[in-house]
């Protein structure tokens, strides 16, 4: 097996069996990649019927729990991933967490909370993979921010703010790995048929939708298909780019 060869790749995608992830991680299996879905263990049940789903994938896809905000963690994790199969060529950080309510009642907890999964997050991963990335002189990290970021949303000052480091966090490391093979981007998702979107109360999810000029939801393959893109081996002229899907919910040039 050439390392050209797509099945030769490994492919971490934190959140991984989230309402985003979880098609992710098909994607990416379908173009060949091994692929592990990293997300917390105490998501029981919903680790189980991951593996139902996934079961046709014949044992291309595999999970492993992590906590993302856990420094330490995710480098004895990327270590062991490394150990087994040999190289992290692929990375999608997923994994993100709301804690809406409007400044004036955000509590710290709701700031740190939501800032430990959303940015360190990303830090914590990255931080761990990149080196191995840059000797092999190959990789791929996409990071999922969102069209809050770039807009901001009423109840979000933790989610936007986040979600806009994650492009500023993207674009220094684009410029840190481009000349050792490895890009990094971001994904900007609008609003898509997912847990986290249906948690928005009614009223204002309507209003939204109505707002979407394609006039739908977004699907989770709609966003996987962008990870793909970024993630493929030919994609390398392609970094520091934020790629919006969002059905043209916001529209910049
Ligand atoms: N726009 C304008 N005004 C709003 C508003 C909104 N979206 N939401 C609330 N208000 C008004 C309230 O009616 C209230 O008015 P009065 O003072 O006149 O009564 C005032 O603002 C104050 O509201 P609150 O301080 O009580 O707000 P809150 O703390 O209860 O929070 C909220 C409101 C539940 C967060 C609500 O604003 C909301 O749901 N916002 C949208 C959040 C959202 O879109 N989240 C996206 C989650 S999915 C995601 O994030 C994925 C992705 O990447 C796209």
């Amino acid at each position: 097996m050439t390392r050209t060869d797509p099945s030769s790749r490994t492919a971490l995608v934190t959140g991984g069996i989230g309402g985003l992830g979880t098609e992710i991680c098909r994607q990416l299996a379908r173009a060949g990649r091994k692929v592990i879905a990293l997300d917390l263990a105490s998501r029981e049940e919903r680790v189980a019927s991951f593996h139902a789903e996934v079961a046709g994938f014949g044992g291309a896809i595999a999970f492993e729990p992590a906590d993302v905000s856990d420094f330490d963690s995710c480098r004895q994790l990327v270590e062991r991933i490394e150990q087994q199969h040999g190289s992290v060529d692929i990375l999608v950080n997923a994994a993100g967490i709301t804690r809406d309510t409007s400044l004036r009642k955000m509590t710290p907890q709701q700031w740190h909370e939501l800032m430990r999964v959303n940015l360190d997050g990303v830090f914590n991963m990255c931080r761990h993979v990149v080196e191995g990335m840059a000797t092999r002189g190959f990789g791929r990290i996409v990071n999922i921010s969102s069209v809050n970021g770039q807009t901001g949303q009423f109840g979000q000052t933790n989610y936007s703010a986040a979600k806009a480091g994650v492009h500023g966090f993207s674009m220094a490391l684009a410029r840190e790995t481009a000349r050792k093979g490895v890009t990094v981007n971001t994904v900007s998702p609008g609003y898509c048929d997912t847990p986290m979107v249906a948690a928005v109360p009614d009223e204002i999810r309507a209003q939204i939708v109505a707002d979407i000029p394609v006039g739908r939801l977004g699907l989770p393959a709609d966003i996987a298909r962008a990870v793909a893109f970024l993630t493929a081996d030919d994609a390398g002229y392609l970094t520091g780019v934020n790629l919006p899907v969002n059905g043209g919910y916001f529209m910049s040039f």
